[in-house]
């Protein structure tokens, strides 16, 4: 199976997740030294790097994908948004993200909570390329579930990250099969 590569910039749940699934990770990079996301990267053996300054990120990390021939670049919760020249150096449909909502809705930061303020009925996880836009590219899948009424933007994250866990290993995988 073809490899890939994950940025970052926090815990790394969904780093976990992808490395049980048994995905062939060839680096993990984060904008952030202290992501605990590099930590599990570390323990697995994974090559790991880190810059803050994001036009050094950016060009480190595209040197990179063609350093270790990466064919899918795997956001898990990179908190930055990605330049348009970073973007369109690679070819369409080769970076992925996760988002806790059902985009369109929902877009951004603190979509969980957007979701709760609007007492919006149902939110989600969707899986989606990434485009120069915020959180914008086409969609490849989403799972919904029932807001309850007892629930907190903490409930919610814990349930939500459940899905994501198992649905972008998933997609991942099936997307590195198809190709
Ligand atoms: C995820 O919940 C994802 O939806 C969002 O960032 C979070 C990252 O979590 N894009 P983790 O670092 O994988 O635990």
């Amino acid at each position: 199976m073809h490899n890939i590569a994950v940025l970052l910039s926090g815990n790394g749940s969904n780093l976990k997740a992808i490395i049980d699934k048994g995905i062939n990770i060839s680096f993990v990079a984060s904008n952030n030294s202290k992501a605990l996301g590099l930590k599990i990267a570390k323990n697995a053996n994974i090559p790991s790097y880190s810059w803050k300054n994001i036009s050094e990120f950016e060009e480190k990390v595209l040197k990179l994908i063609i350093e270790y021939d990466v064919k899918l670049l795997v956001l898990a919760g990179y908190m930055r948004l990605l330049s348009k020249n970073f973007v369109n150096s690679l070819p369409s449909k080769f970076i992925v993200n996760v988002h806790p909502s059902l985009l369109p809705k929902y877009k951004g930061m603190n979509a969980i909570k957007q979701a709760i303020d609007d007492c919006a009925e149902y939110t989600g996880v969707t899986i989606h390329y990434v485009d120069e836009g915020m959180d914008s590219g086409s969609i490849i899948k989403q799972n919904s579930i029932k807001i309850n009424e007892i629930d907190t933007v903490e409930t919610l994250r814990d349930r939500l990250q459940a899905i994501e866990h198992c649905l972008y290993s998933d997609t991942i995988k099936s997307i590195l099969i198809k190709d």
